[in-house]
């Protein structure tokens, strides 16, 4: 058990929290922290536990990490299709993922919790009003506005509602039969027929089902076959707003051990990871699995220093390391980390997010991604881990299975006077389905060379 440590601990002096929002009423903050503490807990330790198993594999070597959900989930975007939508171009995007590197794919979304987001500037003036930034929906709404933008406690409330259901329709897909692997060929989107990448698609999916049909002709009940018919699915989201992060979190019956029962994994990002800071701190006590975003700004003993703090066991599948450098930055940034990691022996996931180091402003004025950019910097994340002997355990994308323009580029490309058709993100530009199915093929190619390096090494 961490020393020193409870729930509240990161409310201490000694801890720094930052993007954390200031509550005008205290007394209904108190309230709804209260609330949501007599609710049941998202997720169970076990899951937790079980993800961690998963991780621990990546981080060996042997499986393959895919995390991915819009940048912030929003009340307004809340729909079946739209949980649907991103959990079937997940499961496209893993059966290929599966098929290419011969290894089980940790899935992971971006979902049923990503709701709160840390802004680098606390307030936004438009003509002659200043009102607070938007900082996601679980703390004041997106609207401009003094009043829209107002914190409210009650929106924590009302996104543990939203996680709870979004949670309850991905449990059923993923194990009451949408999942089956012989539905491999429904997940694509009508839309999708225009890019090429569909038709690769559907000849991995042909494939697919004649090993399926081979062994169902060999003796094996392929239909009811529980590695099959189910597919293993966790949630995940930036573990932010602490006071909700330490309403969910409880302790497990079983082994007296703190889990935050709000996501399977939690994640603490490049603005928060900081020594003294009440983030690290809190999540330092809790035993989920632990994401840490690693930007340019990371220098590798402070990176080691918090692999101390939050791994002093060096379990394997605790922690995996997000790196975000963009694409220009990633091949001279990321080796100094991965070398001071591989020295000091911490198992680590390493993960890519191409997402966030690559964003520019159209000339139309939207913030956007060039896809071009995602994918080089993809590259370069292999090309990385490839010189050190490091395994390139997964991928952090920001992604939806909606039909949207927001990021630039891809096969069927998006122009920047495009961005317009269809920008409906609550606040980064995500890849849309056929951007992410088209990334998960360049992963695959990589996933694949490395393989193969690994069986000519093996022979
Ligand atoms: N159960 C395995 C897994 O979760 C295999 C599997 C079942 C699967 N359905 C899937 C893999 C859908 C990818 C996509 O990985
Ligand atoms: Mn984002």
């Amino acid at each position: 058990m961490a020393h020193n440590w409870t729930p509240e601990s990161w409310r201490g002096d000694r801890f720094t929290a930052k993007h954390i929002p200031h509550y005008e009423d205290q007394a209904a903050l108190a309230g709804a922290e209260q609330t949501l503490a007599g609710y049941p807990p998202l997720v169970f330790a076990g899951e937790a536990r079980a993800l961690k198993a998963e991780l621990g594999r990546a981080a060996a070597g042997e499986a393959f990490l895919l995390q991915g959900g819009d940048c912030a989930e929003s009340f307004a975007e809340f729909s079946p299709n739209n949980i649907r939508d991103t959990f079937r171009v997940i499961l496209q995007m893993a059966a290929v993922l599966t098929f290419a590197s011969k290894m089980p794919v940790v899935k992971v979304g971006r979902m049923a919790g990503q709701f709160a987001k840390p802004r680098s500037a606390p307030t936004e003036t438009q003509g002659d009003i200043t009102a607070p930034s938007y900082f996601g929906d679980i703390i004041n709404g997106i609207e401009f506005g003094v009043e829209s933008r107002a914190n409210d406690p009650e929106r924590m409330i009302r996104a543990y509602s939203q996680s709870a259901a979004t949670l309850n329709l991905l449990r059923a897909f993923a194990g009451g039969g949408y999942a089956n692997l012989r539905q491999v060929h429904r997940w694509t989107l009508d839309f999708m027929g225009r890019s090429p990448w569909a038709e690769q698609y559907q000849s991995i999916a042909d494939r697919i089902g004649e090993a399926l049909d081979f062994m169902e002709a060999c003796g094996i009940d392929t239909e009811n076959e529980p590695a099959l018919k189910a597919a293993s699915f966790y949630t995940s989201h930036e573990a932010l707003l602490l006071p909700y992060e330490q309403a969910l979190t409880r302790q497990d019956s079983l082994t007296g051990e703190w889990f935050d029962c709000s996501a399977h994994m939690l994640w603490i990002g490049d603005r928060t990871r900081f020594i003294d800071s009440a983030h690290v701190e809190f999540l330092r006590g809790v035993n989920n699995p632990i994401g840490v975003k690693c930007g340019p700004s990371l220098a590798p003993d402070d990176l080691l220093a918090m692999l101390d703090t939050l791994n002093p066991g060096r379990e394997a599948g605790r922690i995996t390391l997000i790196s975000r450098y963009g694409h220009e930055k990633v091949e001279a940034g990321l080796p100094p980390l991965v070398r001071a990691v591989a020295r000091e022996g911490h198992p680590v996931v390493w993960s890519c997010d191409p997402m966030h180091g690559n964003v520019v402003k159209s000339d139309s004025g939207y913030k956007t991604r060039p896809f071009e950019r995602i994918l080089s910097e993809v590259k370069g994340f292999f090309a990385v881990h490839r010189a050190e002997g490091t395994h390139a355990g997964g991928i952090h994308v920001e992604m939806t299975g909606q039909d949207v323009t927001e990021c630039t580029g891809g096969a069927v490309a998006i122009t920047d006077e495009g961005l317009a058709d269809r920008y409906h993100t609550h606040c980064d530009p995500r890849l849309n389905a056929a951007q992410s199915l088209e990334l998960a093929f360049t992963l695959a190619e990589m996933l694949n060379l490395e393989l193969t390096e690994r069986q000519r090494d093996a022979a």
